[in-house]
């Protein structure tokens, strides 16, 4: 069947079965291959993806059911060149080891900040309650969040400023460096 969503802004159509999971759908049709799939049992929340703006996890969710609606991933919210408070903070405190749970935690915090701009620890790690990593704790998680939400609230943008900065010449190496 032929099934047609909007995927960070981009009008993504392919054919697909009726028992595709939306996970797959954003990584086999639309090529985004940071939305992961750690379980495909609704545990670790490594897929976790914003439909219509609310965290699902998109192993749970049907392509079908998210038909003609938008979807936002990981890529969505900024790139290598160009990091998004939320994915700065991460980088920035070190609230990522081998990275593999990081795409959905990151979804997952920016959601929350966007309801809710100066969440305390607990409510961090109830927010984050669904997204599970194997490597770090949660220590440098939560400090990562934190860290975003005072940028989120100060309107920061450190990195996009930086990468303005190198644009002009007024800074030079590769994007982070400087930071
Ligand atoms: S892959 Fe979806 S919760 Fe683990
Ligand atoms: S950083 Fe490795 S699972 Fe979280």
């Amino acid at each position: 069947m032929r099934v047609q969503m909007e995927i960070n802004g981009i009008r993504t159509e392919s054919n697909t079965d009726a028992t595709t999971l939306l996970s797959d759908f954003i990584r086999e049709e639309a090529g985004l291959t940071g939305t992961h799939a750690g379980c495909d049992t609704s545990n670790c929340g490594a897929c976790t993806v914003l439909l219509d703006g609310r965290v699902v996890k998109s192993c749970t969710v049907l392509a079908v059911q998210a038909a003609g609606r938008k979807v936002t991933t990981i890529e969505g919210l900024g790139d290598a060149n160009d990091l998004s408070p939320v994915q700065y903070a991460f980088w920035k405190k070190h609230g990522l080891q081998c990275g593999f749970c990081t795409p959905g935690m990151i979804v997952s915090a920016y959601a929350l900040l966007q309801r809710n701009p100066d969440p305390d620890e607990e409510e961090i790690r109830n927010a984050l309650a669904g997204n599970l990593c194997r490597c770090t704790g949660y220590v440098k998680i939560v400090e990562s969040v934190r860290y975003a939400a005072k940028l989120t609230r100060e309107g920061k943008t450190p990195f996009r400023a930086a990468a303005r900065r190198r644009k002009e010449g007024e800074i030079h190496g590769p994007p982070g460096e400087s930071l």
